[in-house]
């Protein structure tokens, strides 16, 4: 693709604005419309399901703190989705090698925190919060984006998706780095990371093996942020250190306790069609779904457990910050790298977790006002797809 070309008889790329292990994303001119989006068009490696599950995650959510999308479509140059223009860059570029500032990084994690609630809210779980994940808008608010992992946390795929996990290596939590499904929860603990990252400048883990980084997350307890950064704001230092709890159960439980935490509730959800239909059918699909598929559903589980779950993730480039002491990153993981890995794990849910009590509450910065309301024994063995 290049600059002048049009897509879809409507969108004319203008420059090319960032390039993802999965697609290419460009600034271009919707002349239906008249105005800029980002036009994010799929590789031609890659795959078409995910992109499309993508385009219909983004498009079941309305939030100040997420990205929307405008448009989907199947074109000669592949399929592409029209998206809010983010001039803003993403966070990773504004973390380069450096703690943010209490009141910046007060804004974004109650940014980050409410654009989960809505998510979770709705039924959602996006897997792969990390700080190239957010973008910021002209006006400097930060969204959350790429959806490109996001799942069901009550669907069909929630089922289908245990035992196999995507995600960044040096944000990933314990349980998705265990091969387990991921909750809400799972989303804070990865939020924990890039806030310790936004209070430090550091990442709790670092090293340069991807497999020793996943081991970290699941074993080692994660340093606190007063260790790294004695000047941290104490309230969103405690909610860092809450958050990258090894037992889901003893994080905020999702967004909203995040926000809750931050002295702030998320506003409320009206369900949308979509969502209530979801909510009815669910359990009547379970209801009468055959005897012979609930078997085999059950035969596939038994084999799975007998077997080990298959867990592939995604490494994605960690950030240049390192912490002090620590081994820095090899050029390496600082390259999406996909990898097969064998666990001894059953791949089932882990019990739902429950709220933890919030560190001591934080009125929030004046300027602020968001709308938004196990660990195996085994290491697992590397295989490269
Ligand atoms: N809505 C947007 N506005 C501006 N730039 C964007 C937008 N979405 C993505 N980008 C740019 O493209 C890059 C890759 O986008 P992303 O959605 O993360 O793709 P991938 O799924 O391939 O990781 C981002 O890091 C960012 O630089
Ligand atoms: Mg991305």
């Amino acid at each position: 693709m290049r600059p002048n070309d049009e897509i879809a008889g409507r969108y004319r790329l203008e420059v090319l604005a960032g390039r993802g292990p999965m697609s290419e994303v460009w600034r271009a001119h919707d002349a239906t419309l008249g105005r800029t989006v980002a036009l994010k068009v799929l590789a031609p490696t890659a795959d078409l399901e995910r992109f499309r599950r993508e385009a219909r995650a983004v498009a079941s959510l309305s939030h100040e703190h997420v990205v929307r999308v405008f448009d989907y479509g199947e074109d000669e140059v592949g399929p592409f989705m029209a998206l809010e223009w983010l001039p803003g860059g993403t966070l990773e570029e504004r973390l380069r090698g450096r703690a943010l500032p209490g009141a910046v990084t007060g804004q974004i994690a109650t940014a980050i925190a409410s654009g989960l609630a809505h998510l979770h809210e709705r039924g959602l779980v996006h897997r792969d919060v990390k700080p190239a994940n957010i973008l910021f808008d002209a006006e400097n608010r930060a969204k959350l984006a790429d959806f490109g992992l996001a799942r069901s946390t009550d669907g069909p795929g929630a089922l289908t998706e245990a035992g196999t996990v995507l995600g960044t290596a040096a944000y990933i939590s314990p349980e998705q780095a265990a091969g387990i499904a991921a909750t809400p929860a799972s989303d804070v603990y990865s939020f924990g990371v890039l806030l310790f990252r936004m209070l430090t400048g550091a990442l709790p883990f670092v090293t340069g093996d991807a497999l020793a980084l996943m081991d970290m997350h699941r074993n080692r307890p994660a340093p606190t942020v007063a260790s790294v950064n004695p000047a941290a704001d104490p309230a969103l230092a405690a909610l860092a250190d809450s958050a990258l709890a090894k037992d889901p159960a003893a994080r905020p439980a999702d967004g909203a306790a995040l926000l809750a935490a931050l002295g702030l509730a998320p506003t409320e959800v009206m369900p949308t069609a979509a969502t209530a239909a979801t909510r009815v059918l669910t359990p009547a699909v379970t209801r009468t779904r055959s005897r012979g598929a609930a078997l085999a559903i059950a035969a596939a589980l038994v084999l799975l457990a007998a077997v080990g779950g298959l867990v592939a993730w995604a490494v994605t480039r960690p950030p240049a910050a390192t912490p002090p002491g620590a081994v820095s990153t090899s050029a390496k993981t600082q390259q999406t790298v996909p990898f097969v890995v064998q666990t001894h794990q059953s791949p089932h849910k882990p019990k739902p977790p429950k709220a933890h009590p919030p560190p001591k509450p934080k009125p929030p910065p004046e300027h602020q006002r968001p709308s938004g309301h196990r660990h195996g024994p085994h290491r697992p063995h590397p295989h490269r797809t």
